[in-house]
């Protein structure tokens, strides 16, 4: 019998691909496998008997790979398997940010019992007006399944799309849609773009990438969207570029951060895979993945 702890809530359609042969305990020290979300696993001491962690999503930033490897635990992820769903909140953040959308929503919220809106709401129409996304250009950094979605759907809602991924090769290239234009040059991006939408993973190498450097090359009044990882943009860098007016709008999906609460940020607090799709898809990849490992010795997404 395997036993399988969950350190966050797991979608149950995922948990129920478990046969008689695996059981769920609520002591972490007795699994053998560990199902995640994003519980942050760098100060726990891992079992003897662990044998898995599985991360249902893309990131696994929360989780030790040094300590999991040295110990030989294997981690699996679940990549693309929520890409719509952060997808869908990015093409919101757009228009979040083009169309004042939380702004006006709110106004509405503050104003409701006001007997005379109907007049005061033509001034919160001028107030709130904002702009098209229509043939702006968009630079999309980091093309794996959700960077690709995003700048596939950006194209279809009529942007100039082009994207940047220091790894792109032609099965990544053949899914991006026709019209999406690509680059070697991540300054070109910085550069020519109206929006700039990030897709990187966190690593050593990306923290703080969107920095004063690239700031500086930046078009003023830039909207900038996050949806991957908070670590990805410096923070002092932002709050200046912010008050500086070179960043118009910020839209994160991260709320812990210092510019937080200033004026042009939409904070969210990491919402894009939060749907019950992406949650239930999550969940399935990473309770297949985990059987295939311990009932065939097979190693995929680790
Ligand atoms: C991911 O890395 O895929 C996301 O962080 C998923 C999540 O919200 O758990």
């Amino acid at each position: 019998m395997y036993k399988i702890n969950c350190l966050n809530p797991i979608a149950a359609i995922g948990m129920n691909i478990f046969t008689d042969a695996y059981e769920k305990t609520e002591n972490f020290a007795d699994a053998q496998v560990a199902m995640v979300r994003s519980a942050a696993m760098h100060d726990m001491e891992l079992p003897e008997g662990l044998l898995a962690v599985a991360r249902a999503g893309a990131g696994v930033n929360n989780i030790p790979l040094d300590k999991c490897a040295e110990k030989g635990i294997v981690v699996f992820n679940t990549p693309g398997a929520n890409a719509n769903g952060v997808k869908e909140l990015v093409i919101a953040g757009l228009f979040m940010a083009t169309r004042n959308v939380v702004a006006g929503a709110n106004w509405v919220t503050e104003n409701k019992g006001d007997e005379n809106i109907s007049k005061t709401m033509e001034k919160a129409k001028k107030a709130f007006a904002g702009t098209e996304i229509l043939g702006k250009k968009i630079g999309v950094i980091g093309l794996g399944a959700i960077g690709a979605m995003v700048a596939n759907a950006c194209d279809a809602l009529g942007m100039v799309v082009t994207g940047y991924d220091p790894f792109l090769n032609d099965a990544m290239k053949a899914k991006l849609s026709g019209t999406v234009a690509t680059t070697d040059d991540l300054n070109e991006i910085y550069k020519n773009s109206d929006f700039i939408t990030i897709h990187v993973p966190a690593m050593d190498s990306t923290k703080k990438m969107v920095g004063k450097a690239a700031f500086d090359q930046m078009k003023d009044g830039v909207i900038v969207l996050n949806y991957a990882r908070d670590v990805l943009v410096d923070d002092d860098a932002m709050e200046d570029a912010i008050k500086a007016g070179k960043v118009a709008k910020y839209v994160t999906d991260f709320p812990n951060f210092k510019t937080a609460n200033m004026e042009g940020v939409i904070a969210m607090p990491h919402l894009g895979a939060s749907t019950e799709e992406s949650e239930d898809n999550c969940a399935i990849m990473a309770a297949k993945e985990v059987r295939d490992f311990i009932e065939n010795g097979n190693i995929k997404n680790s």
